[in-house]
């Protein structure tokens, strides 16, 4: 027997069985409720009046079985606010691995890099826009929508691609998406249709982990090709089907790819056919010159360029975008076909107002300021006072890479330090294929601490990196 009543608005559904009595039924299936969670800690109950007359049952019968599980420890009675589900031990919690996207916050300082700073989420923008959308916004903008994102937002970004990025996008080519790895996971899909399952696609190496890990799972195979000073060593690619790059800033070397490696990537693609994934997750921010435009403004038939709101923004939207070569948007229409985690409608429209009046473009320059703010004072502070280290990599994006000098002791050693010094950095070798082939460096996120902790995150890194460097003058 199913059993649904209602009290101050608050309905409540139980499934009781029809075998026991009326009182024990009652029993188990709250016991049932509390137990699996259905009926957290905190829950009010209806007044045993109540649930008498909507179980159509004697109060008594109620009373009773509200008493029993009070004596279990289920319920509890508190003066004047009637019977509440009481305090539950927790269930275990498997933890999984930490990945990229699920960093979980660590006391002290946190200077590991993949957040921009959180603070400055646009709050006033995103309400002010939140609110004119749905004041202005149609009834039939909130129903069932065009699968490749919001039209408005597509024009929108062909826009603000074009001019900030140097992308050649039109809105029937954007496809907008979840995040960067939602948009690997659609582009493998596409992939299987077009080379077949098992096709190889190249990783710079070092890069970020959880990537390479995706496409296999997905039925690829994943390759690594290192990278020097001029980026991906794009002369070692041969059939592959795709190659995932950071041209912008490489993740998370930090250097750029150079003109000459841009024209030879660009011909390889022409000359086999294989595609080139463009991951500009951080393009926006340069912070030593204007900002390098996209590969993809070069070779808009071979390139799937790929942008995201997690560094501009904030990760927790999950809004990002992928531009297409013509030939690949309706095999990638195909794919999303089956695909629900599309974005809702009200944050593409949110978005899209907030590039038309300019207020992401005043962001993004706030933030860039701030960014290029800290990233001076860490090359300051290096030069400084860490003169036997070295930033490697340009002046740009929410992190760099600071090149170790072997008396900094191996990596776990250093990062074991500097825990106990209450500062969170991460090792460059997770990052590689081969760890043992990482160069002694750490990779410090220098956008994630609030604004008036800077100064004192950063220093007090500094000392904890000159303990590890006793002959360091100065
Ligand atoms: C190399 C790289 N690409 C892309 C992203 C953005 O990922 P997403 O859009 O899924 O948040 C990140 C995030 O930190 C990154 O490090």
């Amino acid at each position: 027997m199913a059993v649904q009543w209602s009290r101050s608005g608050l309905d409540l559904h139980l499934q009781t069985s029809t075998g026991e009595g009326l009182r024990a039924g009652l029993e188990v299936a709250l016991r049932d409720a509390v137990r699996s969670g259905r009926l957290p800690p905190g829950t009010r109950l209806p007044s045993s009046r109540t649930l008498a007359s909507d179980l159509g049952v004697s109060r008594g019968t109620v009373t009773q079985a509200l008493d029993q599980l009070v004596a279990e420890g289920y319920l509890e009675s508190k003066p004047r606010s009637g019977l509440r589900v009481a305090p539950q031990p927790a269930p275990p919690v498997e933890t999984p691995r930490p990945s990229h996207a699920t960093l979980p916050a660590v006391p002290g300082i946190d200077l590991r890099s993949g957040f921009p700073d959180l603070a400055v989420f646009p709050r006033r923008q995103w309400l002010a826009a939140t609110r004119h959308i749905l004041r202005t916004a149609p009834n039939t903008a909130f129903g069932y929508r065009d699968r490749s994102g919001a039209v408005e937002l597509r024009q929108a970004l062909a826009e603000y691609l074009g001019r900030a990025r140097g992308v050649a996008a039109a809105p029937a080519h954007i496809v907008v998406c979840a995040g960067y790895a939602h948009a690997l996971r659609l582009v493998c899909q596409v992939l299987r249709h077009h080379a077949g399952a098992g096709s190889v696609i190249v990783f710079e190496d070092p890069t970020e982990p959880d990537y390479p890990e995706l496409v296999e799972q997905l039925g690829h195979r994943a390759r690594r090709l290192p990278v020097d000073d001029d980026g991906l060593i794009v002369d070692r690619l041969t059939d592959e089907s795709a190659v995932v790059v950071t041209p912008a800033h490489q993740y998370p070397l930090g250097v750029t790819l150079s003109p000459a490696r841009r024209v030879e990537l660009v011909s390889w693609a022409r000359r086999s056919g294989g595609f080139i994934v463009e991951d500009d997750y951080d393009g926006e921010f340069r912070y030593d010159r204007r900002p390098v435009g996209a590969l993809q403004g070069m070779a808009s038939d071979r390139v799937i360029y790929v942008g995201t709101t997690s560094k501009t923004i904030a990760p927790g939207l999950r809004l990002a975008w992928l531009v297409l070569p013509g030939g690949l948007v309706t095999p990638l229409q195909e794919a999303t076909r089956w695909d629900e985690s599309y974005v809702n409608v009200i944050d593409q429209l949110v978005l899209t107002r907030l590039i038309q009046t300019g207020e992401l473009d005043r962001h993004i320059r706030h933030c860039r300021t701030r960014y290029r703010r800290r990233r001076d004072l860490l090359g300051q502070a290096v030069t400084e006072r860490l003169p036997y280290a070295r930033l490697s990599g340009i002046a740009a994006g929410l992190h760099a890479v600071l090149q170790l000098p072997d008396q900094a002791g191996s990596e776990a050693s250093l990062l074991g330090h500097l825990e106990r010094r209450g500062v969170h950095v991460e090792g460059l070798s997770p990052f590689y294929h081969q760890r043992q082939n990482a160069p002694p460096a750490i990779v410090i996120g220098y956008a994630t601490p609030a604004e008036h902790t800077f100064r004192h995150a950063l220093g007090t890194l500094v000392d904890a990196l000159r303990e590890r460097m006793p002959t360091a003058p100065g």
